[in-house]
């Protein structure tokens, strides 16, 4: 497993472009080019001489040289209800596996079985599956658009006591201030307004409540940033903290996740690609403030469009069920200790 943290903090100089100081990785190249040394740390120099200045609202919106597929509703749901079928077969043992999943909630500080906590976007409840190891099940709320994927999550025994809900991500049934945690893996890739569900979270949470999001990164080699761009959301880590933020969290750390046998390379952006965590400083809603939602699932679509999305969406997810494939492969040929 590959992890690093890096401070919020040291990232709003970054984000706003208004520190001579940037984010560097001590050991590794930002880029993903080179091997990067395990347990990396941060440091203040710049990027290659350069203030990254990232652009938080190219995310929700798209480009068209960005088209992002999947990252609607409607398409994101007829995506799961194919991929339902096979989900805990393929995603989970080859791509998101249990090491990740502990690694990357190691961050939301899970320490009291008491603790109220919601896993938003928890599909098929792999996630929901590290929370019960440190939170009683009874205390647990899984929440999904797809009833597909939460029927299969229903099937599985350490869930029993968890309660279930189909919702959307960006419009939370929770009331403000009531929960303690806030989970959500995997699923921001799909939000068409990533600000609005990060704002959600920390609408739901208590006061001193932490948010945990865990989510892909936009990768850097440029045929992984074709595909990716055709799939879905890929994040810069600088937007995730950016959306933190925003929404008025505090104390935001982020924490570098992949698959072992990647060897910490980042230029194919990875399937989870890092975890990000906030406090909830002072009780209430969000200070920012937001228009109406930009999609509604139960909104008609047009079928011809919302068909060729949807194969387009899913051909271009092959290929990131392909690259670990070969990221694995090349683990296994290249000798340890050189870069792959
Ligand atoms: C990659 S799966 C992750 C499932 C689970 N969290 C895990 O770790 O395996 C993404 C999940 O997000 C859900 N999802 C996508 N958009 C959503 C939205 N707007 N609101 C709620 N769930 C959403 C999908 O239905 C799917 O189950």
């Amino acid at each position: 497993m590959t992890s690093s943290i890096l401070n919020g903090t040291e990232n709003l100089t970054l984000v706003r472009g208004i520190s001579p100081k940037g984010l560097a990785f001590v050991g590794s190249d930002f880029h993903g080019k080179k091997f990067p040394k395990m347990g990396m740390v941060l440091s203040s120099r710049n990027i290659r001489g350069k203030t990254i200045a990232p652009k938080c609202s190219l995310s929700a919106s798209r480009p068209s040289s960005q088209p992002r597929f999947i990252q609607h509703k409607k398409e994101a749901f007829w995506f799961y209800r194919f991929l339902s079928i096979v989900y805990d077969h393929v995603i989970n043992p080859g791509h998101w596996t249990e090491d990740m999943r502990d690694e990357a909630l190691e961050p939301a500080d899970l320490s009291d079985r008491r603790m109220i906590v919601v896993d938003v976007g928890g599909g098929t409840g792999f996630t929901t599956l590290g929370i019960v190891k440190h939170v009683d099940a009874k205390n647990v709320t899984i929440l999904d658009q797809s009833p597909h994927q939460l029927a299969k999550a229903k099937e599985k025994e350490p869930l029993k006591e968890c309660k279930f809900i189909e919702g959307d991500a960006e419009d939370l049934p929770f009331p403000t201030d009531y929960a303690d945690r806030y989970v959500s893996a995997g699923s921001i890739e799909y939000w068409p307004d990533p600000q609005r569900g990060i704002k959600e979270a920390y609408r739901v949470l208590k006061l001193g409540g932490k948010a945990c999001v865990i989510g892909p990164v936009y990768p850097t080699d440029w045929l992984s940033r074709f595909f990716a761009d055709v799939w879905m959301l890929f994040p810069k880590e600088e937007e995730y903290i950016e959306w933190f933020q925003k929404a008025g969290f505090k104390d935001i750390q982020l924490k570098r996740i992949g698959p072992k046998w990647y060897r910490g390379v980042r230029r194919h952006g990875l399937i989870m690609g890092c975890s990000v965590t906030g406090v909830k400083p002072a009780s209430g809603d969000s200070p920012l403030k937001l228009g109406p939602k930009e999609e509604d699932v139960s909104k008609p679509v047009n079928p011809f469009v919302f068909l060729l999305r949807l194969v387009l969406g899913a051909m271009a997810a092959t290929y990131f069920v392909l690259v670990p494939i070969y990221m694995w492969l090349k683990d296994q040929i290249v000798p340890k200790g050189r870069p792959i």
